[in-house]
């Protein structure tokens, strides 16, 4: 047995498992950290992968690092940590005057009180908060040994054993294998996300249902939550039927479920849903959950037998992952009207398949026999700003404890949580 563990230590950090070469797990560390696209070493999400494949540190063989030169700027995490107004600062204080003047500007200086966000494993004392211009070669080579260095010793492997994999070999590798119109089309242009630089040389990608499951603790955490014993009923014996008739009346309804996602996508296991056939479904969403920008466009979930009343799709691409956009119909735009952009009426279409995504899959055929309908508003399972939720119990700690949330509906695992008041 060969166990490689891969891994992204640049912004959105990530690890994945290869055992005898097919892909078992993947997982990001801001679902653990609760910091989104955090970077650095992915310590947690490395003990989450060994943790969902039942092995150990002192089981692995190789670790494949999804780039060869790294920016001390990811390294310190700024990606996760700057905010807009600091970006803008760099733009105008950093770059500006290095690329039009020529100045010798140190992005310390423009940021002298620089913190990062999160817990970040690799030692950084002595490697400076600094973009990759400012660095000389003796630098640049420190920070790959102490790369390696650190791999090795946190697996117990020998530092032969830690490779290091052109970054854009990586993405190219990527979207190579998860190009949806692969043999048919040329000229196709992929983008690909850098937690995906993990899964360089796999064989066809296995799913996206690639992360942890709840334990009875977690969901019991969630069960004894304060904000639910108060204000929630449960009902442990809950059904897709149950969560197809409360979509149907109007309500969001949050639905957690078996492996979590990888990637940036919630495709049904820590999703949330909406009736898209109710325009003020979007609103309700933004405003009461998400308390995200009115602009951005949610994407709909529809049975893969009903994929074609609703996409149109003349180059049969496949539209597993919520990846690719298509236009849509004119049926689309009475039933689905509130998860396509608003604009240009496309849609971010997932096709639902009951071998992939069970669950979801009957949720939407018992709202398909309620409603007519073939599918629902399906968005990602957290507020604006923090990562999709991990464990069950993230709900209550971070949704429902936010200010003027209404969700009154939880399905998790087959149990129903209700808000005490909610039309039956
Ligand atoms: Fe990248």
């Amino acid at each position: 047995m060969t166990i490689i563990i891969g891994i992204n230590d640049s912004h959105d950090a990530a690890a994945c498992i290869v055992k005898d070469g097919a892909l078992v797990c993947a997982v990001s560390e801001e679902r653990i950290q609760r910091v989104k696209s955090i970077g650095g070493f992915p310590a947690n999400a490395i003990d989450a992968c060994l943790d969902i494949a039942g092995l150990g540190r002192g089981d692995v063989d190789h670790v494949a690092f999804g780039s060869n030169k790294m920016s001390p700027f990811n390294l310190h995490n700024a990606f996760a940590t700057l905010t807009v107004e600091d970006h803008i600062r760099i733009e105008e204080e950093y770059w500006q005057p290095v690329i039009y003047d020529g100045a010798d500007v140190k992005l310390r200086d423009v940021l002298p009180d620089y913190k990062p966000a999160g817990i970040l494993s690799y030692p950084l004392d002595d490697i400076p908060f600094a973009h990759m211009r400012e660095l000389d070669d003796s630098i640049s080579d420190r920070i790959h040994a102490m790369r390696r260095e650190f791999a090795a010793s946190f697996f117990g492997i020998e530092p032969a054993n830690v490779h290091f994999i052109d970054h854009h070999t990586a993405h190219a590798y990527y979207a190579f294998v998860a190009n949806p119109l692969r043999g048919r089309e040329k000229d196709f242009l992929i983008v690909t996300g850098d937690a995906g630089a993990t899964m360089r040389g796999l064989p066809p990608f296995p799913g996206a249902y690639l992360g942890n499951k709840a334990d009875a603790a977690s969901i019991a955490a969630l069960a004894e939550h304060p904000l639910i014993r108060a204000d929630y009923d449960m009902i442990a014996d809950g059904t897709p039927d149950d969560v197809a008739h409360y979509l149907a009346a109007g309500e969001i309804c949050a639905v957690f479920c078996d492996a979590m996602e990888f990637g940036p996508r919630a495709l049904g296991h820590r999703s949330l849903l909406a009736d898209a056939s109710r325009p003020d479904s979007k609103e309700r969403i933004n405003n009461a959950i998400k308390k995200r920008d009115f602009w951005m466009p949610f994407a709909p979930a529809v049975l893969a037998e009903r994929f074609d009343d609703y996409a149109i799709n003349p180059k049969k691409g496949t539209a597993t992952y919520m990846t690719m956009t298509f236009e849509t119909t004119e049926l689309a735009r009475k039933h689905l009207a509130a998860a396509l952009h608003p604009v240009d009426l496309s849609g971010r279409v997932q096709s639902v398949e009951k071998e992939r995504s069970p669950i979801l899959h009957a949720i939407l055929k018992a709202f398909e026999a309620r409603t007519g309908i073939g599918g629902v508003l399906n968005t990602s399972l957290n507020i604006h700003g923090k990562p999709i939720v991990m464990e069950p119990v993230q709900i209550a700690t971070e949704i429902l404890s936010a200010d003027g949330i209404e969700l009154n509906v939880l399905f998790i695992e087959g149990t129903l949580f209700v808000k005490k008041g909610t039309q039956p």
